[in-house]
């Protein structure tokens, strides 16, 4: 995807903030590189970095951003984060769109479903990741039973994830049914990532994870994609949806889609991060591809820890006052 420095004709160059934008960037373009990476709080704001980073400000991916990617036929990548070290390292790594997103139910919270994670659980893990992305764009998760009621509680509700979660944008699950919600929220300044196809809230209505979408029922994914962006959600995110109907949503729609478990003609993919990095232990549904076994180097590094105190080697005298 296009660097959100550069601009296309559609996307005019960004203005400095008019108003300023507080001391984070503030101290990060006056900074001359004395973050002290590691230790919480440092002079690019607390987010940590290289001395480079905290010289130079990121401009942040706007929504305009993923919109050009889709017009320019190019592509950007999500990955779930839900504190400040994946926050800040993804970010680093240049990953352009951050989700906190309710899946912190199952892979913060240890509960078995997404279900139970509540706003007031999620609102600081979303407001951590949105101090320490400084390119990300950052988009939170409603939670179950915090926007179905009606769209003044979905309005409420998104206003509690940009005001306390610092979030950019929120994401909603549910079909055509929620274009009247989608079009208060978007009223309201909040933009809004639809997210259609499998979507975990229902899985007791949906009878469990299954691929949703499949022959005729594409056209149903069809007609949700394009309701709810016509109401004015700025992306239609597909979960476990077979690649061609995924495609045909893809192209039934000029906003851009986000895949996950939806084959590869979406702008964006998107995974939860502790199985793209091989934390989370058990079998992968067959759309994770893994890039790291995290969950073998940090056994190991504890098994290493525990055996060093047990044997007396560790603390050393270097490591000794
Ligand atoms: O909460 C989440 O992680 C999600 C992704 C599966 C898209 O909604």
């Amino acid at each position: 995807m296009a660097s959100s420095n550069s601009s296309d004709s559609s996307t005019p160059a960004e203005l400095a903030a008019p108003y300023g934008s507080g001391p984070a960037a503030a101290s990060a373009a006056a900074s001359s590189g004395t973050s002290a990476s590691g230790t919480g709080g440092t002079a690019d704001g607390g987010t940590g970095g290289t001395a480079e980073a905290a010289r130079k400000p990121a401009a942040r991916i706007r929504t305009h951003h993923l919109q050009a990617a889709k017009v320019n036929g190019e592509r950007f990548a999500m990955l779930t984060a839900y504190d400040q070290y994946t926050a800040e390292i993804f970010d680093q790594a240049g990953i352009e769109v951050l989700l906190v997103g309710d899946s912190a139910s199952n892979n913060v919270f240890g509960n078995e479903t997404s279900l139970p994670v509540t706003v007031d659980e999620l609102l600081p893990l979303c407001r951590a990741v949105a101090r320490s992305a400084r390119r990300a764009l950052v988009i939170a998760d409603l939670p179950f039973g915090s926007y179905e009621v009606s769209t003044q509680q979905a309005v409420a509700t998104g206003v509690r994830f940009l005001k306390e979660g610092l979030a950019h944008a929120v994401k909603i699950e549910g079909g055509k049914f929620y274009a009247e919600t989608v079009r208060a929220m978007v009223q309201a300044g909040i933009p809004v990532m639809a997210h259609i196809g499998f979507t975990p809230q229902s899985e007791h209505s949906l009878g469990g994870y299954r691929v949703q979408g499949r022959g005729d029922d594409a056209q149903r994914l069809i007609d949700d994609a394009v309701a709810l962006a016509d109401a004015g959600a700025f992306s239609v995110l597909m979960e476990m949806v077979p690649a061609a109907t995924a495609a045909a949503v893809d192209a039934a729609v000029d906003v851009p889609t986000v895949g996950i478990g939806a084959g590869s003609a979406t702008t964006g993919q998107v995974l939860v991060w502790q199985d793209m990095a091989g934390l989370r232990g058990g079998k992968m549904a067959k759309f994770v591809k893994q890039y790291a076994d995290l969950r073998t180097s940090l056994s190991d590094a504890a098994k290493a820890y525990g055996d060093d105190v047990r044997s007396g080697q560790f603390p050393g005298p270097e490591h000794s006052f």
